[in-house]
């Protein structure tokens, strides 16, 4: 006999009346000790599979239990009941892995309603639920669809290192990498460590962004990127808010800051549209899922519109594009503003946060923004200044639901006003000699962007916070598993 399994996508998609087939997976569910509902994780969808129960051993058909593993050898038929097409009639089942209903019932595999919070302290099997295996299939879908988009237009894959001696967003946010001893470090005469005797023989930590690295490559390869794990120990617990996360980052020589957000909401545009043609069962799950939560909240919390349709909705309209400076003013002339309805003061110079950047998404234009030319002082030093030498070449995608997605910048190709910012952060150029070289040899315009991966799965899927869009989260207080 044929022992060879066929996943449960393929038998939907394609399996024949009269065939015969094995297919191995998980109970869902046993109902009328008749009815199996088996989940193989290949798709959202269960097959069902029909027992005989005379013909079965009792002992057998009791271990038949949610959760438990079962590899069936059965024929293929048509369906009798509603919902499917096709189910097996099982010849012979074999249980691979029990599963105890006892403990069953203290996980998330009990089907029935659990908490979002629940979920999460059980991230180990959460991924048997429809929800997550929906997210990490489509988590994997967007994955290969970044790829696939970037090698479609010519840009190459770039590996940035993951351990790394520079800071390159200079908000000193790194965790230190170290083998030394812990409780006896060796020390300078000052009585402060002395990394010399560190592995690396220098004080180095977890990469915050690889985008320096990925400017030296693009100013030779012309166009590439990144798609690498990134770390940032700021001390935020919020939704939106991981330590250890995954980035994107093109870097493309002679653009300049119009052709990258051009590239960017083309980006983005493609990951909606390659989701809503290659996701359509457990999007439409989680569509459904979303609109539940939705009904939930109080009406003026709601979103208007429909995962698919907000999908729809990035993709068939043009991102609202303003300066920072036309940003401050519409919020400052907004009834928002002053009905006293923000929490952090509004004007010139300051750091926009989130509520000021959820007011313009969700209240004002009600969709994808660009904003760009921040004052400089609160961007990092890598981006380029202005004319008016006072803002820079940044801009920052804000996407409804989520704030920013992206941020980005043309950046500082000429050598002395890149030399006089290090100056201004107190950045040591000598320890960024590699960086500001290609700034010697021929150098050109160019720009990039960094797309935070959990932030875009989190507005495919609808999910609203991000600990549920990656699979292990690590966040403040918090590395389980
Ligand atoms: O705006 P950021 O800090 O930009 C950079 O790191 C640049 N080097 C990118 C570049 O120009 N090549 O981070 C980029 C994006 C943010 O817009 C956000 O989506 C995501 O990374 N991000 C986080 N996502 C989850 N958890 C965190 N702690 C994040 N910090 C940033
Ligand atoms: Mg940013």
């Amino acid at each position: 006999m044929n022992t060879k399994r066929t996943k449960i996508v393929d038998l939907l998609n394609s399996g024949k009346v009269g065939e015969k087939i094995v297919v191995k997976g998980w109970v869902r569910a046993f109902r009328s000790n008749r009815f199996i509902q088996l989940n193989d994780g290949s798709t959202i969808k269960n097959i069902q599979a029909v027992v005989d129960f005379e013909s079965f051993d009792e002992e057998l058909l009791r271990k038949v239990t949610t959760g438990a593993a079962l590899s069936i050898a059965g024929i293929l038929v048509e369906s009798q009941g509603a919902g499917q097409a096709i189910e097996v009639k099982v010849d012979t089942l074999e249980v691979l892995g029990a599963a105890h209903p006892e403990d069953v019932q203290k996980t998330v595999m009990q089907p029935k309603k659990h908490s979002l919070e629940f979920l999460r302290e059980q991230a180990h099997l959460r991924f048997r639920t429809n929800t997550f295996s929906a997210v990490f299939r489509i988590r994997h879908a967007v994955a290969f669809a970044i790829h696939k988009y970037f090698n479609d237009q010519g840009f190459f894959y770039l590996h940035t290192p993951i351990i790394t001696g520079s800071d390159a967003e200079g908000a000193g946010e790194m965790f230190r990498v170290t083998n030394l001893d812990a409780l006896n470090p060796p020390l300078n005469e000052d009585g402060t460590v002395n990394y010399k005797e560190d592995f690396f023989g220098k004080s180095v930590n977890l990469t915050v962004s690889g985008q320096l690295e990925a400017e030296l490559a693009a100013t030779a390869l012309g166009q590439v990127y990144t798609f690498g794990p990134t770390f940032r120990a700021e001390n935020s617990n919020t939704s939106r808010h991981l330590a250890e996360f995954w980035m994107i980052e093109p870097e493309v020589a002679f653009n300049d800051l119009t052709e990258n957000m051009n590239l960017t909401e083309d980006f983005l545009k493609y990951i909606c549209q390659y989701v809503l043609d290659n996701c359509a069962d457990d999007l439409q799950f989680l569509n459904d899922r979303d609109a539940t939560e939705q009904q939930q909240k109080p009406q003026n919390e709601r979103n208007e519109l429909a995962l698919i349709d907000r999908l729809k909705f990035v993709i068939n309209n043009d991102f609202k594009r303003l300066t920072y400076t036309e940003a401050i003013e519409v919020l400052l002339n907004s009834s928002h503003y002053k009905k006293k309805k923000f929490k952090y003061d509004v004007k010139w110079g300051i750091d926009l946060q989130s509520e000021h950047e959820r007011y313009l998404v969700e209240k004002e234009f009600k969709c994808p923004v660009i904003l760009s030319d921040y004052p400089k002082e609160i961007k990092a030093f890598y981006m380029r200044q202005n004319d008016d030498q006072k803002t820079v070449a940044a801009m920052d995608v804000l996407f409804p639901g989520i704030g920013e997605i992206v941020g980005g910048s043309q950046r500082e190709e000429r050598m002395e006003v890149l030399k006089a910012k290090c100056k201004d952060f107190d950045i040591d150029e000598k320890e960024l000699w590699w960086y500001l070289d290609t700034r010697k040899f021929g150098t050109v315009p160019h720009a990039g962007f960094g797309l935070g991966f959990e932030r875009m799965i989190m507005f495919v899927t609808g999910m609203t916070n991000i600990r549920d869009v990656i699979p292990f989260p690590r966040t403040p207080q918090n590395a389980e598993f």
